[in-house]
C-alpha cells in the first residue's frame, strides 16, 4: 500500500446479511479496485448505535460483517479492513467538525427525515425545520445522535483525507455535506483536507426486487421472498427465484416495459459475465421458467464458495482479529497523522510526548 496511489474509503453498517443487491452493485466492485488504489474500509459500529440496538447482537453483526465482506472478495492483504470504534479519532474529529456545522444543515438531510419520521416526529418547512412531534411512540425520542450522524460519517472519510469515496445514490446528500465541511475548515484554516469526490463504479448493476421489480431489492422488505440474500441456502435461493414476479408477454428480452425479466438477465449477466445482447439470443424462444432456472443455477453456484468461506471465516476467530489487528493499525497510523494536523491548525496545543 504506497502513498502515491490515490485513497479509497468506503463504510458500511453491519446490519445483518449482504443482499445481491449489495453484492454486485457495489462490493464486487470495491473488490476490483484494490490494486489500483490504497484502500479502507470501515465496518461503522459507532453508526449503527444512532438507532435503536442490542449490544450483543452489534458484536456479533460486526464480527460477521467483516467475515461476509471478506467472503465477497475484500482481500485483507490489500485493503485495510477496521472496525470503527478501534481506531482513535473518528469521534473526536466528529466532534471538532460538529462545532462548525449549522444544526439546520443536518435537519435538512434526508436521511435524518425519513428517520425521524419513522420514529413519528414530522418535520415542517424547507429551512425551518421545527419537529412536530406527531404520533411519536411512547418513549420515542430523536436522538442528537441521529442529527449527528453525517457529521461523523464526514469524519470518517476526512479522517483519512480520501480521495473518492464509493457510496450509493442514498448517500450522495451526505458527500455533498462532507465536502462541504472539509472546505469550511480549509477555508477558515488553510487547506488542510481533500475534498473527497463520489465514486460511482462504471459497472455497477441496480438490482431490483424480485416481487416488485420497480424497487430495489432491499435488506429490510418485507416481503420475504424478493430479496435474495447472499448467505441463503441453494434450495431457498431456488425458490424466490423461481417465483419472482415476470411480466406479460413471454419474451425474453431486456427492456424497461419488461422490469421483472429485465432483473433477471441482469443479476445473471453480472454474474456470469455474458452480456445481456447474448443472453438474450441464448433465449430466444425459450421460457421464463428456463430463464429462471438458469439464473438460479448462476446464482446458486456463485455464491457457493461465499457462503463456504464464510463459514469458514467466521469459526476462525483468530483469522478474523488478526485481520482486524492489522487493519487497525494502518488505518490508525493515517488517521492520528491527519487528526494531529487537524487539532494544531484548529488551535490545541500539543500534546506533551
Ligand atoms: N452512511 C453510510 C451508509 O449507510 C455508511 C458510512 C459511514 C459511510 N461512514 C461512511 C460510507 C464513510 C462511506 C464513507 O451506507
Amino acid at each position: 500500500m504506497s502513498d502515491d496511489k490515490p485513497v479509497i474509503l468506503t463504510c458500511a453498517q453491519p446490519t445483518g446479511v449482504l443482499t445481491m443487491g449489495n453484492y454486485l452493485g457495489a462490493v464486487k466492485n470495491w473488490a476490483s479496485m484494490l490494486d489500483d488504489h490504497d484502500c479502507y474500509f470501515g465496518v461503522v459500529d459507532l453508526h449503527a448505535i444512532t438507532v435503536q440496538y442490542t449490544p450483543a447482537e452489534l458484536r456479533r453483526n460486526t464480527l460477521s460483517c467483516v467475515a461476509q465482506y471478506i467472503a465477497c472478495g475484500l482481500d485483507p492483504e490489500r485493503a485495510s479492513i477496521f472496525i470503527q470504534s478501534h481506531v482513535t479519532g473518528h469521534t473526536e474529529l466528529a466532534w471538532l467538525l460538529s462545532c462548525t456545522t449549522p444544526i439546520g444543515e443536518l435537519q435538512r438531510m434526508t436521511q435524518f427525515k425519513e428517520k425521524a419520521a419513522k420514529l413519528g416526529f414530522k418535520t415542517s418547512g424547507e429551512n425551518d425545520v421545527k419537529f412536530t412531534h406527531e404520533g411519536a411512540r411512547a418513549g420515542a425520542s430523536v436522538n442528537a445522535g441521529l442529527l449527528m450522524y453525517p457529521v461523523l460519517m464526514a469524519a470518517d472519510i476526512l479522517l483519512y483525507n480520501a480521495d473518492k469515496v464509493p457510496v450509493g445514490n442514498d448517500q450522495r446528500q451526505h458527500l455533498e455535506l462532507c465536502r462541504d465541511i472539509a472546505q469550511r475548515f480549509n477555508n477558515s484554516h488553510s487547506p488542510t483536507f481533500k475534498i473527497p469526490e463520489p465514486y460511482i463504479p462504471k459497472s455497477g448493476a441496480r438490482i431490483m426486487s424480485l416481487q416488485e421489480p420497480s424497487r430495489k431489492m432491499s435488506k429490510s422488505d418485507e416481503n420475504s421472498t424478493a430479496t435474495l440474500f447472499i448467505l441463503d441456502q441453494p434450495d431457498v435461493l431456488k425458490k424466490k427465484i423461481m417465483s419472482a414476479v415476470t411480466d406479460s408477454g413471454s419474451e425474453i428480452r431486456a427492456a424497461e416495459d419488461k422490469p421483472g425479466v429485465s432483473n433477471l438477465l441482469q443479476i445473471h449477466s453480472s454474474l456470469s459475465g455474458v452480456p445481456l445482447d447474448d443472453l438474450e439470443a441464448e433465449f430466444t424462444g425459450k421460457g421464463y421458467g428456463d430463464l429462471k432456472r438458469a439464473v438460479a443455477d448462476v446464482v446458486i453456484s456463485a455464491m457457493e464458495p461465499v457462503g463456504q468461506r464464510y463459514k469458514e471465516l467466521i469459526e476462525d476467530k483468530s483469522y478474523l482479529e488478526s485481520v482486524l489487528k492489522n487493519g487497525a493499525a494502518t488505518a490508525q497510523k493515517r488517521a492520528y497523522k491527519m487528526l494531529a494536523k487537524v487539532y494544531r491548525k484548529a488551535g490545541f496545543v500539543e500534546r506533551p510526548r
